[in-house]
């Protein structure tokens, strides 16, 4: 997969970035990824978009993006979002569904897509719907990743990020080869601001309130998937690829 500026197009809302030329569309995946911060849905995402070729959407990447691109020029909505964010809070839906709204057209990728990180609450969730039904679009299954908490916290604290491609470490799990700095482009890695012990404490209060009811939501439509995030990543995406019904490529 030489070109894949797919995450541009979503993160700067613009169409004219995607350019996936190289791969041949096969029947597009469709998927919602949901669980705690942490339960490993970005690791899971990365392995899913290698494999099969669908988009990760992230909506936390969206807002971390933004916050690097537009330091000077924030909008007050964007700034209180991101005030949200280092706290370990939901963003307002109302902001976020903005957001979503602006990047709707990656929605009808001839290659699928995974949400993760949205929707994160009810309200999301039925404005998701409206968005696929606008385009004649259904989802394949909705994937929850399971992890005990102390499994959590222990892969928050110890994961850093790239700061260009976004791809994820850990200290422990899955060091770099270079300490700090990435094997796939060479980027910095940081360590994200909310994961600190007094945000990652927020942030799974919030999920506990307001994104676990989304379970119930999905398995009334017979979407839901429950998959074990315990074992290292490969092994989970194992989990996932059975609980999908795919063949695990290779
Ligand atoms: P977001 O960026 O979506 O963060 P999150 O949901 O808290 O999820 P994480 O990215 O922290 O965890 P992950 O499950 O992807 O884990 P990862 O794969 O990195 O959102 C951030 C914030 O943005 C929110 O708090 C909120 O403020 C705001 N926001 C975003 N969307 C919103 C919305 N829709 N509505 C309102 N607000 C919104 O893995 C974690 C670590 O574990 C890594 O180091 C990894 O290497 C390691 N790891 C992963 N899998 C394994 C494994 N199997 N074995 C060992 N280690 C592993």
């Amino acid at each position: 997969m030489a070109i894949q500026h797919e995450r541009e197009a979503w993160l700067f809302a613009d169409r004219e970035r995607c350019e996936r030329s190289d791969l041949t569309p096969v029947r597009p995946l469709r998927l919602v990824l949901l669980g705690a911060p942490g339960a490993g849905k970005g690791t899971q995402a990365e392995l899913i978009a290698e494999r099969f070729g669908a988009c990760q959407l992230s909506t936390g990447d969206m807002f971390r993006a933004a916050k690097r691109s537009h330091d000077d020029q924030l909008t007050p909505a964007m700034e209180a979002a991101l005030r949200s964010m280092q706290q370990g809070q939901l963003v307002s839906d109302d902001t976020v569904v903005e957001l979503v709204g602006e990047r709707r057209h990656c929605l009808s990728c001839p290659y699928g897509f995974m949400l993760d990180g949205f929707p994160r609450t009810v309200n999301q969730a039925r404005v998701l719907d409206q968005f696929l039904a606008d385009r004649d679009i259904a989802l394949d299954a909705v994937v929850n990743y399971t992890l005990p908490m102390e499994a959590v916290v222990r892969r928050l604290s110890g994961r850093r990020t790239c700061e260009n491609c976004k791809t994820t470490f850990h200290i422990e799990t899955k060091p770099p080869r270079a300490e700090g700095v990435c094997d796939k482009c060479g980027g910095r890695l940081y360590q994200r601001e909310d994961d600190n012990p007094e945000s990652i404490r927020v942030r799974l209060r919030a999920y506990e309130e307001s994104t676990a009811p989304l379970a119930d939501y999905y398995a009334h439509q017979g979407l839901l998937r429950i998959v074990s995030a315990e074992g290292d990543p490969e092994t989970v995406f194992g989990h996932t690829c059975a609980a999908l019904g795919l063949r695990k490529a290779g």
